[in-house]
């Protein structure tokens, strides 16, 4: 008998990410180099540490970590990750507290469900990350993108949409080596965010997984950090500093968010698998954290290097590649008479795959960019694939100009 499935409108608008089809192309043929999926350097994975946790927390706390644990997380860990945020990302402790989340996504699905109803707005850069612009859509909101530089959204042209939109819900940024475009917002910048959030009285959700992740120059101070009206929620993730795979990662923000966020994300899982909680807290507690990090960023910022050569050098005139000091990603700009969807049929005859502007856009449209995932690939693969992708780059402008 045939079967009647009806979905409901927001699981019928959900789309596979285009990353996954890069993904696959390379499954299918092991010749094609797939830069789509953000996966940190694997040979950077602390693996013997988190073996040598595992083994101790197998013997001696067996018990709770095969158990249920509070939705908001081991109590240690949450103290651990709480004294890093004073730390290391200047955050108030007197008026913050932490929620475990199942990875940085968690909170990414917990702030539209929190915060967005029905037809609300959120205001983003136009070119953000995808997993934010994709559950904003799925709890019926909308995303209003703000126009962005090479030192963060245009401060100005964030005024006009904060002034011009009904209903937002929140402001979202990722301050520092933004998932896609590689960008870092100013301090200048964040500080005039920061204000006029506070003039406006909105929320602002600041995710920041690749803040660690620094390659060159100096750190610069967090929303939070500034967050004298308690008003930023932080979104913070072990994905890029231990492990993807684990799925840890964390919000900080105000008592009585975190007591709302907590039930909604007990909605989806009750609580973050104890078992990698553990790891994540012990790694803190126990292990050099802080040296892992220099080690992922010694071992990522090799084939930064490579990539931003084999781009910088093999690009024809007109391309431009942002400036991106960190993080896992390099944004390339076409020049204004590339055709985002014909380009990447091109590059897939070249076998090469980077993510396409329209992915990562506010307004669903191609804007002319492509994302580079650089971290998964060795540097003999990087070279190979910036080769191929700017040689499709200059047979397009020959084809097309
Ligand atoms: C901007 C941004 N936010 C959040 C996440 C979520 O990361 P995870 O769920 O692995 O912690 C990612 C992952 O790539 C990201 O790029």
């Amino acid at each position: 008998m045939s079967v009647t499935i009806r979905f409901a409108g927001r699981a019928a608008k959900s789309k596979q990410p285009i990353i996954r089809v890069i993904d696959f192309l390379q499954k299918e043929d092991p010749e094609f180099l797939a830069f789509g999926e953000g996966n940190p350097s694997i040979e950077a994975c602390p693996i013997d540490t988190i073996r040598e946790i595992s083994e101790r927390l197998l013997a001696e706390e067996p018990k709770y970590m095969f158990s249920y644990t509070a939705t908001l997380g081991d109590p240690q860990f949450r103290e651990l990750i709480k004294k890093r945020m004073v730390e290391k990302k200047g955050m108030d402790p007197e008026n913050n507290e932490i929620l475990v989340m199942t990875g940085g996504q968690q909170g990414l699905m917990v702030v539209p469900q929190m915060f967005t109803n029905e037809g609300d707005a959120v205001i983003t850069e136009e070119i953000t990350y995808q997993g934010m612009l994709d559950t904003i859509r799925n709890f019926g909101g909308h995303t209003v993108g703000v126009r962005q530089e090479e030192d963060g959204i245009d401060v100005k042209a964030l005024e006009e949409a904060i002034r011009s939109t009904d209903r937002i819900s929140f402001i979202y940024l990722i301050p520092n080596f933004s998932n896609p475009t590689g960008i870092t917002t100013s301090l200048e910048k964040r500080k005039a965010v920061y204000e006029l959030a506070c003039r406006y009285d909105k929320i602002i959700v600041e995710d920041d997984p690749y803040g660690d992740l620094r390659y060159e120059g100096e750190d610069i101070p967090t929303i939070k950090s500034m967050d004298t009206e308690n008003r930023v929620v932080y979104l913070g993730t072990f994905s890029k500093t231990i492990a993807a795979g684990l799925r840890v990662g964390f919000m900080a923000a105000r008592p009585e968010i975190i007591a709302k966020a907590a039930n909604c994300k007990g909605l989806s899982d009750s609580n973050t698998p104890c078992f990698n909680q553990l790891i994540c807290r012990d790694f803190l507690r126990d292990h050099d954290f802080e040296g892992n990090i220099r080690n992922i960023c010694r071992i990522s910022g090799e084939k930064w290097h490579a990539a931003r050569k084999g781009l910088e050098e093999g690009l024809p005139e007109g391309w431009k590649v942002y400036d991106a000091k960190g993080g896992l990603f390099l944004y390339v700009v076409a020049p204004p008479y590339i055709d985002e969807e014909q380009f990447q049929q091109l590059c897939y005859q070249h076998k090469v795959g980077f993510s396409p502007s329209s992915s990562f856009a506010a307004d669903e449209k191609p804007h002319g960019g492509f994302r580079m995932a650089f971290t998964p690939h060795t540097v003999p693969e990087i070279e190979e694939g910036c080769r191929r992708f700017c040689q499709a780059a200059k047979e397009y402008g020959e084809m097309n100009r």
